[in-house]
């Protein structure tokens, strides 16, 4: 059997593989993608199409003029029962073939790191796929035939914020209760434990892990809520169309819900919906943000827009202010967007929904604030500073601690190995 074994975090934005050497429990390589694939067009309908991922998954799609399937966050696919399969050319995929894609690059760049074929693997999981338990065994199932797809043969999975957890653990110096916050693409998840440098190589922790929950909120929540308040406007939300002269009615609410959140988007491009717009087009007496609206599902604009987005969110957590811009073929969005909108205005309500659930994990573990000795926050939405400052406020800044926001899950996986062999064996 090989000495090493891969810790894995699927993310919903970002994956991440940590190779750990079991025989010093150090980690020897770590690599990150972006959770993305990319299916481009095919010009021989009778050829296969091959999939591609990560960081090739973008350029191609770049180089294909966007013309293509892309997809994002599908890690949000797991637990939706009404997701059979999607066909792309000749071939359909089940969730746990579109997970397998990433999950065989990342084992591919591994492999060929270490020179072995590694079968062995802890895998993350967040606390809450689903609130629904069957939904939730679901996205768990599917996710371990992705496993088993992608060639492993031997594997555990492990809480994400545990993971983070064990990161943490070997970087303090004496015991600590530790709040864990991950804030990731598309869930928010907590575990209390106590950490010790003394327990590093003990098998058994069960003990010390007390409590672990999540809420299905994350930056990618964010994203759709600036969508929704500074996009939308842009095309059509607000705008009416008169079937009936003289009775000008708002354009249907679905399109724009629909183009907030990036799974929903290809709903609109189906051929009824299109036929919809285009009627609403006409009937709005050729509005150009109903254009807008055509536009951007015509030439599969989607991936492109939030992607602008996501660079106000991200340069929000740096300035006060920032500008919301996107110039595509004919559609033109310049809005500025200050730090107060966007924590009063536009994310507030999912930042109170967040920090309620905080509320009710501590309470229902009975944790003061002040029995919390540290909270350790990790994944990229960590940085969103509405969130941040609710953590500060709550528990003083020299208890916040933070490391690799997007490494610590993938590293702590991996050191969790040995005691995930044990709970098995004993
Ligand atoms: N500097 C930043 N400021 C704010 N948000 C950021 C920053 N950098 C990345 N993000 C956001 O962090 C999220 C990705 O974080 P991360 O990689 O931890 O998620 P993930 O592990 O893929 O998701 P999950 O754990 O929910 O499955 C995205 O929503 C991204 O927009
Ligand atoms: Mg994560």
């Amino acid at each position: 059997m090989s000495k090493y074994i891969y810790g894995i975090d699927f993310g919903t934005t970002n994956s991440a593989l940590a190779i750990l050497n079991t025989e010093t429990n150090n980690l020897v390589k770590l690599f990150t993608i972006p959770s993305l694939l990319f299916f481009p067009d095919s010009i021989n309908p009778k050829e296969p199409i091959v999939p591609t991922v990560g960081h090739e998954a973008i350029s191609l799609y770049v180089q294909n003029r966007m013309r293509g399937r892309f997809m994002k966050s599908i890690k949000k696919v797991l637990p939706n029962k009404s997701f059979i399969d999607t066909r792309i050319g000749s071939k359909s995929y089940r969730a746990e073939d579109l997970v397998a894609l990433i999950l065989v690059h990342l084992k591919k760049i591994a492999d060929e790191f270490v020179g072995e074929n590694v079968k062995t693997a802890v895998i993350g999981r967040p606390v809450v796929f689903d609130e629904n338990p069957e939904k939730d065994a679901l996205a768990q199932e599917r996710l371990s035939k992705a496993a088993q797809i992608a060639g492993f043969e031997e594997f555990y999975f492990q809480m994400e914020p545990i993971g983070a957890a064990f990161t943490y653990e070997r970087q303090i110096e004496n015991q600590q209760l530790v709040l864990v916050a991950d804030f990731g693409g598309g869930t928010s998840d907590f575990s209390l434990m106590k950490l010790n440098p003394d327990a590093i190589n003990q098998a058994d922790r069960t003990a010390d892990m007390l409590a672990q929950g999540g809420i299905y909120i994350g930056g990618d929540s964010f994203d759709s809520d600036i969508m929704w308040h500074k996009g939308t406007p842009h095309f059509g939300r607000g705008v009416k169309e008169e079937f009936t002269p003289g009775k000008p009615i708002d354009l249907p609410l679905s399109y724009f819900y629909s183009i907030c959140s990036w799974e929903k988007m290809n709903f609109l491009d189906s051929l009824r919906m299109k036929l919809s717009i285009a009627k609403s087009y006409q009937y709005s007496g050729k509005d150009y943000r109903v254009k807008n609206l055509q536009t951007l599902i015509e030439q599969n604009l989607g991936y492109e827009l939030f992607k602008q987005i996501e660079k106000v969110k991200i340069n929000l957590t740096k300035s006060d202010n920032a500008i919301f811009e996107f110039n595509e073929s004919e559609i033109s969005i310049n809005e500025p967007l200050s730090i107060q909108e966007f924590s009063k205005e536009i994310i507030e309500k999912n930042v109170d929904k967040i920090e309620q659930y905080l509320q009710e994990f501590l309470d229902k573990n009975q944790i003061k604030n002040n029995e919390v000795d540290v909270v350790f926050m990790t994944g990229g939405t960590s940085m969103v500073r509405p969130l941040n400052n609710i953590f500060i406020q709550r528990f003083g800044s020299e208890k916040i601690k933070s490391g690799d926001n997007f490494n610590s899950v993938a590293m702590g996986l991996a050191y969790s190995y040995r005691v995930l062999v044990e709970a098995e064996t004993s």
